[in-house]
């Protein structure tokens, strides 16, 4: 019980510290969140009147230690919306707690951040995606620890969330309408998050596909699990960054790759979760 008052109090803390810097820089509090996975780092040069909060300066957060991925979080405005982008985010393959790698979702909550985007690099285990290829996530299979575990943060949210509809629908098909519109094409599929950080065999590719997965990633299940467990509307996207299905001739898992190909993409990615968020229509 301690435990769990503690960490609430944390977060809390935080986001005050935020909501301090945000009225100090007049700056609108944010009702739509992003995590700047692999592939959205582009996404951070289009926010307009960007106010850059370290990690470093925000009481009880951490430090992105991961290849790209840098620690701020950014206060401004995209498509016209309030916004917070988190550039940089944590992994559990990082060695963070499940508590310290969601903190930040929570800390966006309470910040009254209704609406929460993802990106993420993932291995295309869908014979149909090429490297380069865009996946909107239709729903996951988590094979990391469950985020809440523990005490549930009664202030949040329930004890046993429902995931029927992790992904929201509404997104999905605003998704699919910018980006035809866009002349962008989008998968769509199932993303198999693991603990990483080695890549998975080929017999664990191919577990991974018979089970029902489009795309394997170390990340994202985290966020978007507290991110419904505190009633965030969500919407996820990865990038292919290698070709999980194809790998019987010798080609090999690189990370280096992985972060050129998920770069490759980001400005098409970026330009569409933009419009996403500028877009008022219903869907
Ligand atoms: N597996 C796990 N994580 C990944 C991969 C992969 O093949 N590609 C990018 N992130």
């Amino acid at each position: 019980m301690m435990q769990e008052r503690a960490f609430v109090q944390m977060i809390d803390e935080a986001a005050e510290y935020v909501r301090g810097c945000c009225k100090a820089a007049q700056c609108e509090l944010p009702t739509t969140g992003i995590v700047l996975g692999s592939g959205l780092g582009g996404l951070a040069e289009r926010i307009a009147k960007p106010l850059t909060i370290p990690y470093s300066t925000i009481p009880h957060f951490k430090q992105s230690t991961a290849t790209g991925h840098k620690g701020n979080l950014i206060v401004g405005t995209l498509g016209g919306e309030p916004m917070v982008a988190m550039q940089g985010r944590f992994h559990y393959y990082e060695g963070y707690s499940m508590q310290e790698v969601t903190m930040p979702v929570r800390v966006m909550a309470k910040l009254g951040v209704a609406t929460l985007y993802v990106s993420n690099a993932a291995g295309g285990m869908n014979p149909a995606f090429k490297v380069g290829d865009l996946m909107v996530i239709t729903d996951h299979i988590n094979f990391m620890p469950n985020p809440l575990i523990g005490a549930n943060l009664d202030d949040f949210g329930v004890r046993f969330p429902d995931m029927t509809e992790v992904y929201s629908r509404r997104l999905r098909q605003r998704a699919h309408r910018i980006a035809e519109a866009r002349g962008v094409v989008l998968h769509e599929g199932v993303y198999v998050a693991e603990t990483g950080p080695s890549y998975e065999t080929l017999a664990e590719y191919r577990m991974y596909s018979l089970m029902g997965g489009d795309a394997v990633g170390m990340s994202t299940t985290p966020e978007v699990i507290v991110a419904r467990h505190c009633g965030l509307e969500v919407f996820g996207i990865s990038i292919i960054t290698n070709q999980a299905n194809d790998l019987r001739d010798g080609a090999r898992n690189d990370g280096d790759d992985v972060v050129a190909a998920a770069q490759a993409a980001t400005q098409t990615l970026s330009g569409l979760i933009e419009a996403m968020i500028a877009d008022h229509t219903n869907i």
